[in-house]
C-alpha cells in the first residue's frame, strides 16, 4: 500500500506517546515520555497540562522527522485518558490550574450532595453515567469554586478534556471535543445534539466555556505550520477506551473488549440506541461518524495494572511486572490468599468510593509467590463481577477481546478464560487504543471509506480457551465473594 502513514498521539494517564502507523496497521516508530503524577492531598490526582503539551509535541516532532517531514504524514489521530479536566485562558493559551485527573476523588462530597438532592436518576437517564467524582462535570465546578483565577477569566475561560486541550495547542485556537469524550463529562445527553442546559445549570458551568462537540472522524483542522515545518490534518479523535473498542473491531452489537491498563475497562458495543444499565454499568457514546452515534455499555474497574505497580514500587515484592508471571506459575494456587484491590475505592459494578484494599487468608505458609498470584487472580475476579452485571443487562459476553499492557501476561489471559469460562482473544500487538485512533484518522482523511474497511489494520490474534474445572472456579469465586462482602458489609 502506497498511502502515507498516520501519526497517533496516545495520551495515557502515565505517559504520552506518538506512534507512526502505516496505512495497513504496522507500527513504524514510537516515541514515549512519562508524565509526572501530582498527589497534592489524599484522593487528589493532578497533571500539569503544559507538561502534557510539551512532551506530546516533542514525541510528535520526533515521529514527524522519522516519517521524513509533515508532508509525508496523511493525518493525525488523537486518543486520550478520558474525564480529566484542563482549564485554560483562551487569550494566553495557558492553563489556569493543574488538570484534575479522572482518578481524583475530591468531589465525592459534591456528588453525595447532588445524590441527596435527588438528581441521580435524571443524570443517569440523560447521560448514562453514575453520580461519581470520576466524571468531568464536578471537577469543572470544583475549579470554578476554588480557583479564583479561573472565575475571573469570565468568557476567556476554556474547559476541555485532554484531546480538546491538545487540538487547541496544535491549531492555536480550535476549541472542539469529540462525542466519545463529551459523553464522559456528565454534561451531554446520550441522545440529542450538544450540551444539556439543565445539566450545565446544575453544575454551574457556562456553555461559552465548553468546546463544540464534533464527530470522531473527519478533517477537523490542520496543525499550525511552525510546529512540524508544515501542517498536518487532524482527522481522528476518541477517548482511549472507545478507541480500543474500535481497534479491536468491536463494530457490531455484542462485540466486547477489555483493556487491562492502569485500570481495566470493558466495553460492549450495543448498537445505535443507548442501553441504560440496571446493574450499575455506564452507557456511553462509542463513536459518532457522519452525525450517526453508536453506543457501548461500560464497566470501569479502577485498579488493574496499578496493583502490580504497587507490589513492585511500594511492597518491593517483584523487580519488574514481568516477574509476576513466573511467580504465579511457580505454585499450584494462592494458598487461600485473596486480594481485594480497592486501592482507589471500587468502581463498577460496586461504586464504593470509600472501600479499601484487603489481603485476606494469610498464614505462616504464605510466601511472596502466593501474594503475587492472588494479586493477578484479582483481575479475573473483578472481571467476573462485571460479566454478571453485563449478563443482567442483557448484554452477555460471547467472547472477550483483550488488550492493554497487562494483557501481555499469558498467565492472566489464561486465568481470565478459566474464571470467565469464555474464549479470550488477544491481538499480537496489544496497543489497540492507538490502533483505534489510527483507524479513525484513516477514515477521517479518506484512506478508508469506513471503520469496517479500516478493520483490515487489526493484527492476528492468539486464542485462550477455558481449561479450569468448575469445582476450582467455584472455590476461587466463593473466596472472592466472601472477602468482597465482608468489606462492603462494613458500611464503608
Ligand atoms: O476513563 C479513564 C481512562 O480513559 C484512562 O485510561 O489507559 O490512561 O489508564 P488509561
Amino acid at each position: 500500500m502506497q498511502e502515507r502513514p498516520i501519526l497517533v498521539l496516545d495520551e495515557g494517564t502515565t505517559s504520552t506517546r506518538a506512534i507512526l502507523y502505516s496505512a495497513d496497521g504496522k507500527i513504524l516508530g514510537v516515541s514515549q515520555s512519562e508524565l509526572t503524577q501530582h498527589y497534592p492531598a489524599p484522593g487528589y490526582v493532578e497533571h500539569d497540562a503544559n507538561e502534557i503539551w510539551e512532551k506530546t509535541l516533542a514525541c510528535a516532532q520526533e515521529m514527524v522527522a522519522r516519517a521524513g517531514g509533515a508532508d509525508r504524514i496523511a493525518a493525525i489521530g488523537i486518543t486520550n485518558q478520558r474525564e480529566t479536566v484542563v482549564a485554560w485562558d483562551r487569550q494566553s493559551g495557558n492553563p489556569v490550574t493543574r488538570a484534575i485527573v479522572w482518578q481524583d476523588r475530591r468531589t465525592a462530597d459534591r456528588c453525595q450532595e447532588l445524590r441527596e438532592a435527588g438528581h441521580e436518576k435524571m443524570i443517569g437517564a440523560r447521560t448514562g453515567l453514575m453520580l461519581d467524582p470520576y466524571f468531568s462535570a464536578t471537577k469543572m465546578s470544583w475549579i470554578l469554586e476554588h480557583v479564583p483565577a479561573a472565575r475571573e477569566l469570565g468568557d476567556r475561560l476554556a474547559f476541555g478534556t485532554v484531546e480538546s486541550w491538545l487540538v487547541w495547542k496544535l491549531t492555536q485556537g480550535l476549541h472542539i471535543t469529540d462525542a466519545s469524550n463529551a459523553s464522559r463529562t456528565m454534561l451531554m445527553p446520550l441522545e440529542g445534539v450538544g450540551w444539556d442546559d439543565e445539566l450545565l445549570a446544575l453544575h454551574g458551568i457556562s456553555r461559552a466555556s465548553l468546546p463544540e462537540i464534533v464527530d470522531n472522524a473527519g478533517e477537523f483542522e490542520r496543525t499550525s505550520p511552525e510546529l512540524f515545518g508544515g501542517s498536518i490534518a487532524i482527522c481522528g479523535l476518541a477517548g482511549d477506551q472507545q478507541a480500543a473498542t474500535i481497534g479491536q473491531n468491536c463494530l457490531s452489537p455484542g462485540d466486547v473488549k477489555a483493556t487491562l491498563g492502569t485500570g481495566a475497562f470493558v466495553l460492549a458495543n450495543t448498537g445505535t440506541t443507548p442501553r441504560l444499565s440496571s446493574h450499575r454499568l455506564v452507557s456511553t457514546v462509542l463513536a459518532q461518524i457522519g452525525g450517526q452515534r453508536s453506543f457501548a455499555l461500560e464497566g470501569s474497574v479502577f485498579v488493574a495494572g496499578s496493583l502490580v505497580k504497587w507490589l513492585r514500587d511500594e511492597l518491593c515484592m517483584v523487580g519488574t511486572a514481568c516477574e509476576t508471571e513466573s511467580l504465579a506459575r511457580s505454585i499450584a494456587d494462592s494458598g487461600g490468599v485473596c486480594i481485594l484491590p480497592a486501592l482507589s475505592g471500587l468502581g463498577a459494578p460496586h461504586w464504593r468510593a470509600e472501600a479499601r484494599g484487603v489481603i485476606a487468608g494469610l498464614t505462616h505458609g504464605t510466601g511472596r509467590a502466593h501474594i503475587v498470584r492472588a494479586a493477578l487472580e484479582a483481575m479475573a475476579h473483578q472481571m467476573h463481577d462485571l460479566k454478571v452485571a453485563f449478563d443482567g443487562d442483557g448484554a452477555a459476553w460471547l467472547n472477550l477481546r483483550l488488550d492493554g499492557g497487562m494483557s501481555a501476561n499469558d498467565w492472566i489471559a489464561q486465568d481470565l478464560a478459566d474464571i470467565l469460562d469464555l474464549q479470550v482473544e488477544r491481538p499480537l500487538d496489544v496497543e489497540t487504543t492507538a490502533l483505534g485512533a489510527a483507524m479513525l484518522a484513516s477514515v477521517g482523511c479518506g484512506i478508508y471509506g469506513g471503520l469496517e474497511e479500516a478493520a483490515r489494520m487489526r493484527p492476528e490474534v492468539t486464542v485462550f480457551r477455558p481449561a479450569m474445572n468448575s469445582e476450582m472456579r467455584r472455590t476461587r469465586l466463593g473466596l472472592w465473594h466472601d472477602v468482597l462482602s465482608s468489606e462492603l458489609g462494613k458500611g464503608v
